[in-house]
C-alpha cells in the first residue's frame, strides 16, 4: 500500500486534475479544501475530503497524525491578479500566511516532502527574453507574484533548516480539461482566455473580446505558453516521485516552451467547435506582457516530465468538450 498523499485545494480546477493523477497510479489522497472556490462535487472518486482550512495547523497536525501523511502537495490559494491588485491582503493572507502556517505543520509533523504549485506571474516581465528559465530573477509585478514567490523563498530557507524537501512548479497558462471528461474548470465567469473562447464557442456567452491587437507580437496579439491541465497534474506525480527517490529540492517552469496567440486560441476554438465565435477587438488589458513562454528544459531533464497533450488543438478542444457538457447540463 502506498502512503497517503495530502492535496490542499483537491476541490479546484486543477488539484482534482492532480488527484486523479494520484488516484490513477493509486496513491491514497486526502484531499483538503475550504470550498470557497472549489467544489466538492470535482473531488475524485476514491479520494478522501475534509472541509477545513491548510492555515488551521491544529486541524493539519491532527489529519497528518490521522492519516499518516507522507506528503503534501500544497494548490489552495486564490489566484485571480486582477484580484489580488483590488485586495492584497486576501492574497497575502491566503496565499503567503497559510503556506508559512502548513510548511510549519509540516515541519512538526515530520513530514519532509512539500510540493508547491507557483507561478510565472512570478517573473513579472521577463525583461529581455521571451523564453524564460528558472535561472530568470524574479521580479513579480503583482501581489498574486508576490505572494507566491514568498511561499518559494520560505520553502527554501525551512529545507535549509530542517529535514525538509520541496519541489516548486510555476505553471504556464494552464488550460484544457481531463480528456476522459472527469473534471474541467468549474467557473462560468472564468477569465482565462482558452475557458472564454470555448464558453463562447459551446453558446454561454454571446461574445468575447481581444484584449490588444497592437502588441510587438507576429500577428499583434499576446503570445502565451498554454499547457494541458493533465500534464500539469502529471508534473506533480513526477515531482513525487522524484522526492520520494530522496532527490534534492527544486524549482521548475512548467510549460511546454511553445507560444500561441490570442488568435491562434480563437482559430482553434472555432475549429474544434464548428462554431462561429463572435469576437471583438478591445484594448490592451492592463497589466498583460506581449509574450511569455518558457524553457521547459529543467523539467524534462531532471523530474523525466514527458507532456502527452501539448497541441494548442487538444487543450482547446478538451476545454471545448467540457464546457459543451456543463451548457448541455444547464439547459
Ligand atoms: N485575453 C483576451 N480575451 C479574454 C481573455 C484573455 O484577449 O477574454 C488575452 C489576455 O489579454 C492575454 C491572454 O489572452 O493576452 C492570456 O490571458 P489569460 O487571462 O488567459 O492568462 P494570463 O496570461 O493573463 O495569466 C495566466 C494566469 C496567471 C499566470 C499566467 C502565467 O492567470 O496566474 O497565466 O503566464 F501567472
Amino acid at each position: 500500500m502506498r502512503p497517503t498523499i495530502l492535496v490542499t485545494g483537491g476541490a479546484g480546477y486543477i488539484g482534482s486534475h492532480v488527484t486523479l493523477a494520484l488516484r490513477d497510479q493509486d496513491w491514497p489522497v486526502l484531499v483538503v479544501d475550504n470550498l470557497e472556490s472549489g467544489q466538492v462535487d470535482l473531488v475524485p472518486d476514491g479520494a478522501e475530503f475534509v472541509n477545513a482550512d491548510c492555515g488551521d495547523a491544529d486541524r493539519m497536525r491532527a489529519l497528518f497524525a490521522k492519516h499518516q501523511v507522507h506528503a503534501v502537495i500544497h494548490l489552495a490559494a486564490s489566484t485571480l491578479v486582477p484580484e489580488s491588485v483590488a485586495d492584497p491582503m486576501k492574497y497575502y493572507l491566503n496565499n503567503t500566511v497559510n503556506t508559512a502556517s502548513l510548511i510549519e505543520s509540516c515541519i512538526r509533523s515530520n513530514v519532509g516532502m512539500f510540493i508547491y504549485s507557483s507561478t510565472a506571474a512570478v517573473y513579472g516581465t521577463a525583461e529581455g527574453s521571451a523564453c524564460v528559465s528558472e535561472e530568470e530573477p524574479p521580479r513579480p509585478l503583482t501581489p498574486y507574484g508576490k505572494s507566491k514567490l514568498m511561499g518559494e523563498e520560505m520553502l527554501a530557507d525551512a529545507a535549509s533548516a530542517y529535514p525538509f524537501r520541496y519541489i516548486v512548479l510555476r505553471y504556464f497558462n494552464v488550460a484544457g480539461a481531463d480528456p476522459a471528461g472527469r473534471s474541467g474548470q468549474p467557473n462560468p465567469d472564468a477569465t482565462h482566455l482558452i475557458s472564454v473562447a470555448c464558453q463562447t464557442a459551446a453558446g454561454a456567452r454571446a461574445s468575447m473580446e481581444i484584449y490588444g491587437t497592437d502588441y510587438d507580437t507576429p500577428d499583434g496579439t499576446c503570445v502565451r505558453d498554454y499547457v494541458h491541465v493533465s500534464d500539469v497534474a502529471d508534473a506533480h506525480t513526477a515531482a513525487l516521485e522524484h522526492l520520494m527517490r530522496g532527490a534534492e529540492s527544486g524549482v521548475f517552469n512548467c510549460g511546454y516552451g511553445l507560444g500561441h496567440s490570442v488568435l491562434d486560441v480563437i482559430a482553434a476554438a472555432r475549429l474544434v467547435s464548428g462554431a462561429d465565435i463572435c469576437v471583438r477587438e478591445a484594448s490592451r488589458r492592463p497589466g498583460d506582457v506581449p509574450e511569455l513562454v518558457c524553457s521547459a528544459q529543467r523539467i524534462q531533464d531532471k523530474l523525466g516530465w514527458s507532456p502527452k497533450h501539448d497541441q494548442l488543438s487538444t487543450i482547446v478542444r478538451t476545454a471545448y468538450e467540457w464546457e459543451s457538457r456543463q451548457r448541455d447540463g444547464k439547459m
